[in-house]
């Protein structure tokens, strides 16, 4: 069986480095493993008007931003067929049949949909849309086959949804979708990096995310004023590691390497997380190494940016060029599900005969 990757992410912001430790990193190294037979990523547009109808601009507008930090993290359209999903209608008319299979209150108990339910203030007033946005999501990994999904532990619920809808498909319809794995990051701090103010999630609304597109100004300031142990006063202090953010984007983002280079005083993370603990390690210096870590990452993909950004119409061909080449893709997998449901009548010519002779015997 082919192996096929199939991910995305909705355009609704510029991608911060929660993205690229919890998934656009592994997405480029899967691109340059070379065992993979087909990789599609998917700008979800769609899937980002089900809570945005309001404002279709936000989702417009960020499409590009989206593009480019794709582009500038070191994804290859060469590789990678990146497209926009809204351009792939098979996607929603999947969507239309896979509803048949899911029950209202199987949605309900969907973990993600419960907390951004919640997030949003929606409760009495869910669109239906947005309800049923994991049917949607089961569409978009269907349609491509693919036998694996790279994302982060949120999504974890969702290609858990599809795997159930794919399994119920094939027992009412026959042996027709491909069951998908999820692919999570394997480091524990890069399942979920949280929010440079210690909050649980990076968030464009709380304020609190390193984005790829950030100035190193920028990146500075916010890692200065980073959450760390309030605890830790004085300097003498014995500090916390846990749930101290700048410890978690170390764990994230810091190899021994880097200690060679820019902290020579300390073999390994593990020294430095013990030197902190045990007193007698400021903030400021941890936060400046961290600061030269996060930059030996961010500079190549900031001037990779700087180079795309020079010739934008490029990018939105390069978008158009993966959609057609999507939009094939999930054609020949929806008519197969209309092949197995048998709802493509006017190549069936069994039925035409059979409901020929029917009336023929009348
Ligand atoms: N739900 C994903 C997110 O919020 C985006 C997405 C839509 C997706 N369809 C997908 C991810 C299919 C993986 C596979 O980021």
């Amino acid at each position: 069986m082919k192996k096929i990757i199939l991910t995305g992410d909705r355009p609704t912001g510029k991608l911060h480095v929660g993205h690229y430790v919890g998934s656009l990193k592994r997405r480029v190294e899967l691109q340059n493993s070379g065992e993979f037979d087909e990789i599609y990523i998917m700008i979800a547009d769609a899937q980002a008007l089900t809570d945005n109808a309001e404002h279709p601009e936000k989702v417009r507008e960020n499409i590009i931003e989206v593009a480019l930090d794709y582009l500038s993290c070191g994804l290859d359209p060469e590789k990678v067929t990146i497209f926009i999903q809204s351009q792939v209608p098979e996607l929603a008319e999947l969507a239309f049949y896979y509803m048949n299979l899911v029950t209202v209150s199987r949605l309900q108990r969907n973990p993600t949909v419960k907390s951004e339910i919640q997030m949003r203030n929606f409760e009495s007033s869910i669109p239906v849309g947005f309800f049923t946005y994991p049917i949607s999501q089961a569409s978009d990994i269907t349609a491509f086959k693919a036998t694996t999904v790279p994302v982060g532990e949120d999504q974890e619920p969702m290609i858990e949804q599809t795997r159930e809808i794919v399994r119920k498909f094939n027992a009412v319809y026959g042996e027709t979708l491909v069951e998908p794995e999820i692919l999570l990051p394997d480091n524990k701090a890069c399942l979920r990096l949280p929010g440079t103010d210690g909050k649980a999630k990076m968030s464009k609304s709380l304020g609190n995310c390193i984005y790829l597109s950030d100035t190193p100004q920028d990146v500075k300031k916010k890692i200065m004023s980073m959450y760390t142990d309030p605890n830790h006063i004085q300097v003498s202090d014995p500090g916390c590691v846990e749930g101290n953010c700048v410890f978690t984007y170390l764990d994230a983002f810091c190899r021994d390497e880097h200690f060679e280079k820019y902290l020579p005083d300390y073999k390994n993370l593990d020294e430095l997380k013990a030197h902190y603990q045990r007193g007698g390690l400021g903030d400021v210096k941890v936060k400046k190494f961290l600061n030269k870590v996060l930059e030996e990452e961010l500079t190549p993909i900031r001037a990779r940016r700087a180079e795309l950004e020079k010739d934008i119409p490029a990018i939105y061909d390069i978008l158009k060029k993966g959609s057609v080449k999507a939009q094939k893709t999930a054609a020949v997998t929806l008519s197969e599900v209309k092949d197995a449901m048998r709802i493509n009548y006017f190549d069936d010519e069994q039925l035409i005969m059979d409901q020929a002779q029917k009336y023929k015997n009348k």
